[in-house]
């Protein structure tokens, strides 16, 4: 079983953060260094995937080799940024069913609303909800809301950068969805932004302001 949080330490993926969390970094590179990171993150995020056999031939004789097992698995991007992530793990599952959901936060009740919602068939099939920033929680507590209410019961939850306030407000709405991260920063600021973070994530993948 994965931990409720998995903080992925490996040198690589640290070494990438920091070229992204550098404000000088270019668009061009942090998209490319977020492709490669949410590779690794996958590498570790379906690491305990239910497994099989398969009988096949090598050229030399007869084998049960190992293949995964069950439903292929589905990739939800949550809107806008999360979109930075699938790319580089559908390029290592390009089998998986894709969703998006879409929330944005209401000016005046603060609470996030959704704009948009396309998931595939999420019953009996691992999940994977992307999102490079865990900043409050709150809209991807919501989001993972949504997936559950579509019949999702396996859910992992993928992030680049996570605030310890919006691991704990997962924690507490969703104790079964598992988060796999490559860094934990300080806190919030008073604007929403993870410190040190990277700032926002969409406009740094996208070249936005
Ligand atoms: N979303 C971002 O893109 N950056 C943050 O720091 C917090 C939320």
């Amino acid at each position: 079983m994965l931990e409720h949080l998995t903080v992925v330490k490996h040198p690589l993926v640290q070494h990438k953060l920091t070229i992204m969390r550098d404000k000088e970094t270019s668009t061009n590179s942090f998209r490319r260094l977020l492709r490669e990171i949410s590779q690794l993150l996958a590498y570790e995020i379906t690491r305990e995937m239910e497994m099989t056999t398969t009988r096949i031939e090598t050229p030399i004789c007869a084998m049960d080799a190992p293949t995964i097992d069950g439903k292929k698995l589905a990739l939800i991007s949550i809107l806008r940024a999360g979109n930075g992530l699938l790319d580089g793990v559908l390029e290592l599952i390009p089998a998986a069913r894709v969703g998006f959901v879409g929330l944005y936060r209401d000016p005046e009740t603060l609470q996030p609303v959704q704009y948009y919602y396309k998931v595939p068939d999420l019953r009996e099939r691992l999940t994977i909800a992307l999102d490079p920033m865990l900043a409050t929680g709150n809209s991807s507590a919501a989001a993972i809301d949504l997936l559950k209410k579509s019949g999702a019961t396996n859910i992992r939850f993928m992030c680049l950068l996570a605030a310890p306030e919006g691991v704990a407000r997962m924690k507490e709405a969703h104790p079964d969805v598992p988060i796999v991260t490559a860094a934990v920063d300080s806190h919030l600021n008073d604007h929403g932004y993870i410190v040190p973070g990277l700032g926002d994530a969409g406009d740094r993948m996208f070249g936005t302001k």
